[in-house]
């Protein structure tokens, strides 16, 4: 949540940031600002509520030089999204300008202790403190930014990223870090800050990954790294796989239907190379085979469409290795009492790997001796870098905020997890692991025959986009399929739109059947689970008795299927545990569409951000 941009060269530091804000406007559409230190003018800033066509219009009124600045955009916390609680926020002396990412929970009491030495506050924000507390160090003597900024950091208690300029010392930048993501980007006699590498790929793919509690000095030729007590520290430096076109829309009017087109591609990375010589390989793997043959319980943790992806492992999990799978929402799972020990497999699953519920909840399961392996698309965050294994996803970066291309990514990897397991312990034969592992790998050619064919999908949107509400019915697999197409719709479109599992119909749910009211139905393979495809059949038939308008997902030549649709949207077949990657891509387009009917923005839906670092 809230993206953070900084620099420090030879260019016009303004362009370079304002640049790098509007890569980063998913994580955060609430107000943008800059602040540049001008060799005329001194620290200039500009900030502005909304989006950065806001900025841009106030900052068409304005000529600002310099080449050393920062910006920030914003998903608002603390204070109302107005220009006032827009970062940056300026010390009262005018010297110290600050952008924060992040909550500092102990911010009330220092904003009494800075009140009754009579600071006056502009804004409602905690982060404003952090500028008059920076100040004060400066006045009482610190011998350089950076070190005003680590005794500041010493007193913070919470999640920031904090960039922090001086208009005395025009050539610096200094920024720290706890929890809240931050990279720096090294170019030729210029140095970049950004919250993820999209905010500076344009210039450089030469990324350090900044530690927990550390602070970086940055100057045109080179950076320092410390801890908040001054001592010398290292991040971790790496080279960014990709590069500007997979961070830009290519022709497409939003990120959302490029990545949606992107699927394929998406599942078929994260398969490659974890078959070798008919075995299943994973990525980073602290977990050895022994612990994996041990463990007992299996829990995976996460939020949103990473959960859904979760209820889908579980799926298959149990299935495979007949080792128990529990599936928790990481807000639930960290504030009750899970029992968990050094036989509990703990699964984090994170696109971003920086969502807060998440984090706290490996933590909390490290804690209690557990192992936990992370599944994540982000290389070097802060979720797989706590935890003891990883599988990233390759999906590639992913702009818009409604997740597509990283699901898919995420449930072909927890699936490969699956599989590990079961080769672990011995409960699938080799023979048998090669064929489940070979129905994923042919899924992206079936993704590719579904996104071949999407008039259907269309019309269906077509018609129903005026409609109050939608409903989603699966069974089995088909049920975090229906979760995850109603989360879709409510995020994207702003529709009511809710999940059910259809055996759960007539358990209280029926009753909001009514005429006309759209209803999408997954269909199980006719021939996989045959009883339960007659049961869904059967499901159809009820509601479609009391007025629904039944729109179904099934198999292709699926006979029962089409007597029972109102409208009918075909999928190639594939085996059920693989079934998901399939059934869900309509889905995802069939939300996407509607909400453009209705005149929304698909890749930043309101009130929403790509990555939730607050809890
Ligand atoms: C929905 C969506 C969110 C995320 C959730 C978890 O489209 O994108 O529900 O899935 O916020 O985010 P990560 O996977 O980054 O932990």
């Amino acid at each position: 949540m809230c993206g953070i941009v900084g620099y420090v060269g030879p260019r016009p530091a303004l362009e370079v940031v304002v640049d790098g804000l509007r890569r980063l406007e998913y994580r955060g559409y609430d107000s943008a600002g800059v602040a540049v230190i001008d060799p005329v003018g001194g620290l200039r800033t500009a900030k502005k509520a909304g989006r950065i066509e806001n900025l841009d219009k106030e900052l068409a009124h304005q000529t600002i030089t310099g080449t050393t600045g920062m910006g920030h955009t914003r998903w608002a916390t603390h204070g109302a999204p107005t220009d006032r609680n827009a970062h940056p926020h300026v010390s009262g002396d005018g010297r110290v300008a600050v952008v924060h990412n992040g909550i500092i929970e102990n911010f009330r009491e220092l904003r009494r202790e800075l009140e009754a030495q009579g600071t006056e506050f502009r804004s409602e924000t905690d982060s404003e403190a952090v500028a008059h507390l920076v100040a004060a160090q400066l006045r009482g003597g610190a011998a350089s930014l950076a070190d005003a900024v680590r005794a500041v950091c010493r007193r913070l208690a919470g999640s920031f990223t904090l960039v922090v300029l001086d208009r005395d010392d025009p050539d610096v930048v200094v920024a720290a870090r706890r929890n809240s993501p931050l990279v720096l980007g090294v170019g030729d006699g210029e140095m970049f800050l950004g919250s993820d590498v999209a905010a500076f790929i344009e210039f450089t793919r030469e990324a350090v990954e900044l530690g927990q509690d550390q602070v970086v000095e940055l100057r045109r030729g080179g950076y320092t790294v410390t801890d908040f007590d001054g001592a010398p520290a290292h991040g971790r430096a790496y080279h960014v796989g990709w590069d500007l076109s997979a961070a830009e829309k290519g022709g497409y009017d939003y990120f959302m239907l490029k990545e949606i087109d992107e699927q394929p591609g998406a599942v078929a990375d994260t398969l490659r190379g974890h078959l070798v010589d008919g075995h299943i390989v994973l990525d980073e793997q602290r977990v050895d085979v022994q612990e994996l043959r041990e463990i007992d319980k299996v829990f995976v943790v996460a939020c949103g469409s990473s959960f859904h992806a979760g209820l889908i492992g579980k799926q298959a999990i149990e299935h495979w290795t007949r080792v128990p799978v529990e599936v928790e929402l990481a807000s639930e799972f960290r504030y009750r009492d899970p029992v968990l020990d050094r036989q509990t497999l703990v699964v984090a699953i994170s696109q971003s790997g920086e969502t807060a519920d998440t984090l706290e909840a490996l933590r909390y399961a490290r804690d209690q001796r557990a192992r936990v392996l992370a599944i994540c698309n982000t290389n070097g965050a802060q979720i797989p870098r706590e935890s003891d294994a990883v599988l990233y996803t390759h999906a590639g970066p992913e702009i818009g905020v409604a997740s597509t291309k990283a699901f898919l990514a995420q449930v072909a990897a927890v699936e490969l997890v699956g599989l590990a397991i079961a080769q672990a312990r011995g409960t699938k034969y080799g023979d048998e692991i090669g064929r489940e592992f070979d129905a994923l790998a042919a899924v992206p050619d079936k993704i590719a025959e579904v996104l071949a064919d999407l008039d259907p999908v269309r019309a269906v949107a077509r018609e129903i986009a005026a409609s109050k509400a939608v409903l989603f019915l699966g069974r089995h697999v088909g049920y975090p399929v229906a979760l995850e197409g109603a989360l879709k719709l409510k995020e994207l479109a702003y529709m009511h739109a809710e999940g059910f599992p259809a055996g759960e119909l007539k358990h209280g749910p029926i009753a909001l059947i009514e005429d006309g009211l759209p209803v999408v139905v997954i269909m199980p393979s006719p021939t996989a689970r045959s009883v339960l495809h007659q049961k869904v059949g059967s499901n159809i038939a009820e509601i479609k008795a009391r007025g629904a308008r039944t729109i179904v997902v099934a198999e292709a030549g699926d006979v029962a299927a089409r007597e029972h649709a109102d409208h009918l949207i075909e999928v190639p077949a594939t085996p059920t545990l693989a079934s998901p990657l399939v059934a869900t891509v309509p889905l995802q387009v069939l939300a996407a569409e509607i909400a453009q009917a209705r005149g929304y923005d698909i890749d930043k839906p309101r009130n929403l951000a790509k990555s939730v670092t607050v809890e």
